[in-house]
């Protein structure tokens, strides 16, 4: 059966919230040293076209961690980096694993091999979207702060891949998200838009982030330039330098507000040494999370026990 995860919004509430309700179960359950076996026999394939620390890792500990195996590709070690189509490597590649873990630029490339891939194909960041770090980063905001309809929730910095996966996770899941991100570097437009209108929440976009962080329970942080748009990084340091998260700004927030990085971080630029290493810093939580989210996403897409 083909269940993929490319979007926030292909997927309801419930289903979202029972992703990170087993995550949390499956983080509890390793703690206390259970040890999981539901995708023994099953393997997935990562292909990779970006560089990757965590969600790759993560991914590969999260599938041995419930008993599966995994293969890694770099993209450029394939005969896609050499021309072969991508829906014929889709077909070939759904006759070897049981799911495919897609990391790329353009959202049409985890689409179209989710067109023609019979297995689950999961999307681990492309240029529009980051959706499973989103449900790590909600399951960490959850343990943290409790339910995210009752927060002030902001995103500060540029509209990329991961603010265009909150908000869609924004209007899915119901809640207030604020934004703030210069002029000309907002959100993509048609995800804003149709989020607006899916959501029951306000979701507001500001240009200043003084304004944005006042009294916010949540601030969420991400690099300047992300991968790809390592031609901008100069034009981009001097046009986002009001947007930097440190103490000064952070003194606006919640005296309790928690401050997330989905990392990786450019310190002294988006965000400064001292907010990242203080203790309202959940970062390093953040990235255990992506496993445990992980965990819950191929246990659920690939079949395994609920
Ligand atoms: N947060 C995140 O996706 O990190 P990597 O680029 O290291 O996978
Ligand atoms: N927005 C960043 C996220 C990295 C995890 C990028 O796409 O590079």
């Amino acid at each position: 059966m083909k269940n993929h995860l490319l979007a926030l919004k292909d997927f309801s509430k419930q289903q979202l919230q029972s992703l990170i309700v087993r995550a949390m179960r499956l983080k509890n359950e390793s703690r206390e040293g259970k040890r999981h076996q539901q995708l023994a026999g099953r393997t997935i394939c990562l292909l990779f076209e970006k560089p990757s620390t965590r969600t790759r890792v993560s991914f590969e500990a999260a599938m041995y961690g419930l008993g599966g195996q995994v293969i890694f590709m770099s993209t450029r070690e394939t005969q896609l980096g050499r021309g072969e189509p991508l829906k014929d490597t889709a077909r070939v590649l759904a006759r070897y694993v049981d799911g495919i873990v897609v990391r790329t630029f353009g959202q049409e490339v985890v689409e179209e091999l989710a067109r023609y891939a019979d297995v689950p194909v999961i999307n681990a960041l492309t240029d529009l979207y980051h959706p499973c770090q989103i449900l790590s980063d909600i399951m960490t905001v959850i343990e943290q702060k409790g339910a995210p309809e009752n927060l002030k929730i902001v995103w500060l910095g540029d509209g990329n891949n991961m603010a265009n996966s909150w908000i869609e996770a924004a209007s899915v899941l119901g809640f207030p998200l604020t934004l703030a991100c210069p002029e000309g570097y907002g959100p993509d437009t048609a995800v804003l838009e149709a989020a607006r209108a899916r959501a029951g929440q306000p979701i507001t976009l500001l240009r200043d982030p003084g304004e944005a962080v006042r009294d916010a329970d949540v601030i969420n942080v991400d690099v300047w330039a992300s991968m790809g748009q390592e031609d901008e990084q100069e034009e981009r340091l001097r046009i986002f330098r009001p947007y930097q998260l440190n103490s000064e700004l952070l003194a606006r927030a919640a005296p309790d507000a928690v401050v997330l990085h989905c990392l990786p971080a450019h310190r002294g630029e988006e965000i400064t040494e001292e907010v990242l290493e203080g203790s309202r810093c959940v970062a390093f939580d953040q990235a255990e999370n992506k496993m445990h989210i992980h965990k819950a996403i191929l246990d659920s897409l690939l079949g395994g026990a609920a």
